[in-house]
């Protein structure tokens, strides 16, 4: 299949953009898929109420059919449709975080396919905040189904270019958008199943657990978001297949900063002696401490959000650099962070769950 990229950028003009986004909603409508950006990641869309454009989005990202998929809306008033009931705290919610990167599970309406959710009774919802996101889903009719652009497996691309390098030549177009007007949180919503008595964090991100309660007054979660125990099945299906993994092996390292950096510089060592290629993602404060092939500064110890920014991009860049051995310091200010727990959820996930402890 040949891919059509699409640029777009903030010095588009008005008619151009418009008459780009109405060729995206077009595929769309006629059952393609298009990549677009959010602000969260890139998302491989699909019309959401197209069984078929469901069945080729499993197939483009290799993903099993079992794992639901998001459905992006623009528009508030469209919920109701693809719904069957939208209890009262999760209207508070919409009022406070939408759009924005905070996606609600509800029962769904007949309108919305089986192939969609996976065989589920209910059915993913968000609205997104990113303006071209918005623009391209009313363009497409409104309800497009979304998971992360990536290939099965891989890190959700936080960038048009690993979009391109994993969907080139299996869907109809990728938007490439060009632009900083949007702020970039590079990790996937927060999910919040709304089905039950109390809302119930079902993946951590941007929106933390306070940000929930403070509006709705007390909120579960789930029990497998930090857990490595896989006897219990998380609630959100994605959550237990192996994700954001990079090709080598990753070690997380927390405690105490110059236990860590000693520890991880060590460890490193006896890598490199050995001929290995390693790689550290480290803090801005320390990052002239440590020694490896490759060092990503993660941004501030006081700043969890450039490190959310940007972790997918540096879990790629290492298999790009074919770099075997790999520790990430998490210093405690950025765990006890109410972002904390979405990066340290992801980080595991890509460590499979091997962490060091130096405190
Ligand atoms: O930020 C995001 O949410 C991005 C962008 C593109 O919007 N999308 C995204 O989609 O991360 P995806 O498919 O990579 O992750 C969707 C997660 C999966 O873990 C899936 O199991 C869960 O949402 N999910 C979807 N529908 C569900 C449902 N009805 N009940 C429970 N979990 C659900
Ligand atoms: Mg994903």
């Amino acid at each position: 299949m040949e891919t059509k990229i699409l640029t777009i950028s903030s010095d588009t003009g008005i008619e151009e953009r418009i008459s780009s986004l109405s060729e995206a909603g077009e595929i769309i409508q006629k059952g393609g898929l298009v990549a677009f950006p959010t602000e969260t990641v890139y998302g491989l869309g699909g019309d959401a109420l197209n069984p078929e454009s469901s069945r080729k989005i499993y197939e483009a990202k290799g993903r099993p059919s079992d794992n639901p998929l998001i459905v992006h809306i623009a528009d508030i008033d469209d919920l109701n449709n693809i719904v069957s009931e939208v209890p009262d705290f999760a209207k508070r919610l919409a009022d406070k975080f939408w759009p924005g990167p905070l996606t609600m599970v509800f029962n769904k309406s007949d309108k919305v396919p089986y192939q969609t959710t996976g065989g589920l009774n209910t059915v993913a919802v968000r609205m997104p905040s990113h303006k071209l996101a918005r623009d391209f889903i009313k363009a497409a009719g409104g309800y497009v189904a979304a998971p992360s652009a990536n290939l099965s497996g891989k890190p959700s691309p936080t960038s048009a270019k690993y979009v391109i390098q994993d969907m080139m030549g299996r869907i109809d177009m990728i938007i490439d958008y060009k632009s900083d007007e949007d702020m970039d949180i590079g990790l996937e919503s927060t999910i919040v199943d709304t089905t039950g008595d109390k809302p119930m964090i079902l993946r951590p991100g941007y929106i933390t657990r306070k940000m929930v309660d403070d509006i709705v007054g007390e909120t579960d979660i789930d029990v497998t978001i930090m857990n490595a125990d896989s006897k219990v099945a998380p609630k959100a299906p994605g959550m237990k297949y192996r994700h954001y993994a990079p090709k080598g092996e990753l070690v997380l390292v927390a405690g105490d900063a110059d236990r860590a950096i000693e520890y991880i510089n060590k460890q490193i060592a006896a890598y490199s002696k050995d001929g290995k290629r390693t790689g550290i993602i480290g803090i801005d404060e320390f990052i002239d401490r440590y020694n490896a092939d490759s060092v990503k500064n993660a941004g501030s110890k006081e700043a969890p959000e450039q490190m959310a920014q940007r972790l997918y991009t540096f879990l790629r860049e290492f298999d790009d650099e074919n770099i075997e051995y790999m520790y990430a310091h998490v210093c405690s200010e950025i765990e006890n962070s109410g972002l904390g727990q979405a990066v340290m959820n992801r980080l595991l996930k890509a460590a499979g769950h091997k962490i060091v402890r130096l405190d």
